[in-house]
């Protein structure tokens, strides 16, 4: 096993590094009133751990979402770490910053996740651990956009699989958007024992508007798990829902990987669907509505068995 220390100050790194059985390098997230930001570490902490590898965690906040901040972040913390000795630094990034970006859509648009990974490989890393980045199980991979850094793109679909055991499932099915059949919709529905459809959807590039083809199965009276990584604005989520309420089902559970908005998550609360189940891959504070798997277990097992 990698010996990590983790480097972090969240309620998630604490149960990462307690999991782990190591320490942790308390991090205070100063910032300035023009929104500069300067992470600074504890010093002492970094001694203490000198001989281990420093694992980052980053994860941004739903309400107020900000993947540019989190990236800046991660590599002024790397600086002070080695600068305080730290011989390696990784990354735990659960939700993956810009992976939706990897590729230009539209003329004049950046490829953004490119320039993502190439920064972070001149930054240094090892390895970046990640959980269903958008490109998972997808012909073109995270690995793909990097040469010197290992990706470990982790799913989920047992920790949800492992939820919905307990529910009680009568003849489900599992529904998610998708060009052809989609990696994480093949390992819940084997998981669960039951079929699954990806149904195709278009998105309109100029005004971000999603249409979805309509479900071909029969879902009359059947529990839908609708699986997707990421929500966001929660339109296609909407769509995906709205067009399978149509054909009379019995629960409607959302299995949403991401959720990345608190204005997303209303959008889906008014859908009132039976239950909506993400992870915490994002920070979110206050009572919630919502089932939040943890990811932690699942994370320090995959690190154990490195
Ligand atoms: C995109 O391809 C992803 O898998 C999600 O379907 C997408 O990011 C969801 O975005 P939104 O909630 O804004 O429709």
């Amino acid at each position: 096993m990698t010996e990590y220390v983790i480097v972090g100050s969240d309620s998630f790194s604490r149960a990462l590094a307690k999991e782990l059985g190591t320490q942790i390098i308390e991090v205070n997230y100063k910032k300035f009133p023009d929104n500069e930001i300067k992470p600074t570490i504890n010093v002492d902490s970094v001694k203490k751990a000198i001989d281990k590898k420093a694992l980052i965690v980053s994860r941004t906040d739903r309400s107020i979402p900000d993947s540019n901040k989190k990236i800046w972040e991660i590599g002024f913390i790397t600086d002070s770490l080695i600068r305080n000795g730290m011989g390696s630094v990784d990354i735990l990034a659960p939700y993956m910053y810009y992976a939706r970006q990897d590729r230009p859509a539209l003329p004049g648009e950046p490829a953004s996740l490119a320039v993502v990974a190439k920064t972070l490989e001149d930054w240094g890393y090892s390895n970046i651990f990640t959980v269903n980045s958008h490109l998972y199980g997808k012909e073109t991979t995270l690995q793909d956009f990097f040469s010197e850094i290992k990706i470990h793109d982790i799913s989920v679909s047992r920790l949800f699989s492992e939820y919905l055991a307990g529910k009680d499932l009568r003849n489900p099915i599992v529904l998610g958007p998708g060009e052809g059949p989609e990696k994480m919709a093949i390992e819940l529905s084997a998981n669960l024992d039951c079929d699954y459809e990806c149904l195709e959807k278009t998105r309109d590039l100029t005004n971000q508007k999603v249409s979805m083809e309509p479900p071909q199965a029969d879902l009359q009276g059947r529990d839908l798990v609708i699986y997707d990584d990421i929500s966001s604005s929660g339109g296609t989520i909407a769509e995906i829902y709205n067009l399978a309420n149509e054909r009379n089902p019995s629960r409607i559970f959302l299995a949403l990987v991401h959720i990345l908005t608190h204005d997303g998550i209303e959008r889906l609360q008014n859908l009132w669907t039976y239950e909506i189940i993400t992870t915490d891959s994002l920070m979110s504070d206050g009572p919630k509505q919502y089932t939040e798997l943890p990811l932690v277990p699942l994370i320090s097992d995959y690190i154990k068995a490195l």
